[in-house]
């Protein structure tokens, strides 16, 4: 790998649009560390990674944290707030743009920031379509910059045991599985109220799987098709757009042309006192082994009077992100949600400082080969939320039960209705 000397002034400045609970959970503690200290690797010397703007609906929680932590634990950044916020965060000078806006309205900002030239890590799920990612991915190629997801699933250290023993050959030839994510009723009642209407939990959080099966036991099969249900009242009326909890099933064709099948089931009304806040397990049946995984049962289980299962969890995640007294001393925030949004960082520098700059083309595709997070890499997943968002869709205007079809003769992506012959195209592309 080319090295150059390590500059003293080599910064990237980040812009976050979007500012709400995974902003809080992820984004503040990496940029709150990188406030702290630069990052580091051998070909880019110390990198200073400083939050300089952020850009969201109204503005107020930005401001509020802004007011408390500007200087002292964060970089010091501008707030800025209403519909012409994005423009206003591109303008003030940014190199890479977050965005954690909900799930409908990542397409627009990440077009912006890519159209500016600016590199772009998107939260899951990263678009809801797949003529939005192909014009993402076309408009990061023609403005030589990245653009990125947030899996952080795939940086869990069970997920990563898994894949290892997958790729050397211990657990052979998944057959099916299933995976559970439930997620308590203050999500849909409370923080997401402003923009849930017509969304579904499979949208939101299944894709959190589709990676992990698709990025785990791919990229040798081809997704085959795609079906879902779900129930509605509780979020909002039974014969509304609005899903209260959904399983979705996804079929994968292996080389040898078995089937594998997954079942994800997904909720957002599970009761607020549940032990762990959020329901999360997994289960991978082989055609020699089965992998079975629950994220919170890790072995901690903690009651406090008066504090558990509301303010502290029973059965707590430290791994994803908690806060930690060090053994020499110092607090920090950390974990793998925390550590894949440095990870995308590190590659931003890479491509920016990892070498003499006419290399630069060489560097950021070897960061677009990076397929736990590029998002050319992303088409199964978008392809899948495509086919759900549609078949739910369909089912809240009384035509239950459509499957769609990938890769068919007629289209990338094909939805038939029960009692049908004719499929409506929904992606003429190939998936
Ligand atoms: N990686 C994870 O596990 C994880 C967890 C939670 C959420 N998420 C993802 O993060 C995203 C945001 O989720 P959240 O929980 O932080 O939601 P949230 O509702 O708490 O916050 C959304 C933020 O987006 C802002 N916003 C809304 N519309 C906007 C617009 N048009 N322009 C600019 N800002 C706008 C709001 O003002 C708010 O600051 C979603 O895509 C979600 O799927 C990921």
């Amino acid at each position: 790998m080319q090295t150059t000397a390590p500059t003293a002034s080599r910064h990237l400045r980040a812009g976050m649009v979007g500012f709400g609970m995974i902003f809080d959970e992820t984004y503040r503690p990496f940029f709150e560390a990188a406030f702290r200290l630069p990052l580091f690797s051998p070909e880019t010397g110390p990198v200073h990674v400083a939050l300089s703007a952020a850009a969201s609906r109204t503005g107020t929680r930005a401001e509020r944290y802004r007011q408390s932590a500007s200087g002292k634990t964060i970089s010091p950044f501008r707030n800025f707030a209403g519909p012409d916020a994005i423009g206003e965060l591109l303008a003030a000078g940014v190199d890479a743009v977050c965005v954690a806006t909900p799930d409908d309205r990542h397409f627009e900002a990440a077009r912006a920031a890519l159209t500016a030239g600016k590199h772009v890590l998107i939260e899951k799920p990263s678009v809801l379509d797949l003529t939005q990612l192909d014009a993402l991915t076309r408009l990061a190629e023609t403005h030589g910059v990245l653009a990125k997801v947030v899996y952080h699933k795939l940086a869990d250290p069970d997920h990563k045991k898994l894949r290892t023993l997958v790729a050397d050959g211990v657990l052979h030839h998944v057959n099916n599985g299933y995976c559970s994510l439930l997620e308590p009723k203050s999500i849909s009642s409370g923080q997401f109220a402003e923009w849930i209407v017509g969304r579904n939990p499979a949208t939101y959080v299944a894709v959190h799987y589709l990676k992990l099966i698709d990025f785990t036991f791919g990229p040798d099969w081809s997704l085959d098709r795609v079906s879902a249900t779900g129930q509605r009242g509780l979020v909002g009326p039974a014969g509304g757009p609005t899903w209260d909890s959904v399983q979705l099933q996804l079929v994968y064709r292996h080389p040898d042309q078995r089937e594998a099948a997954f079942d994800i089931h997904t909720s957002w009304v599970t009761p607020d006192n549940f032990p762990g806040y959020v329901e999360q397990e997994v289960q991978f049946r082989f055609d020699n082994a089965v992998w079975s995984a629950h994220q919170r049962k890790r072995g901690v289980e903690l009651t406090v009077e008066n504090r558990t299962p509301g303010e502290l969890k029973n059965t707590p995640n430290y791994h994803y992100n908690s806060t930690f007294l060090e053994p020499w001393g110092e607090r920090s925030q950390r974990g793998y949600g925390v550590e894949v949004i440095e990870r995308f960082f590190k590659e931003v520098a890479f491509v920016e400082f990892g070498g003499p700059p006419d290399q630069k083309p060489d560097r950021l595709k070897r960061m677009r080969a990076l397929t736990y997070n590029d998002l050319s890499a992303d088409r199964n997943c978008v392809a899948v939320v495509q086919a759900l968002e549609a078949i739910l869709r369909r089912a809240a205007d009384g035509i239950p039960g459509c499957v769609v079809r990938v890769n068919g003769p007629q289209g990338g992506l094909t939805l038939f209705e029960p009692g049908n012959a004719s499929p409506l195209v929904l992606y003429p592309g190939r998936v």
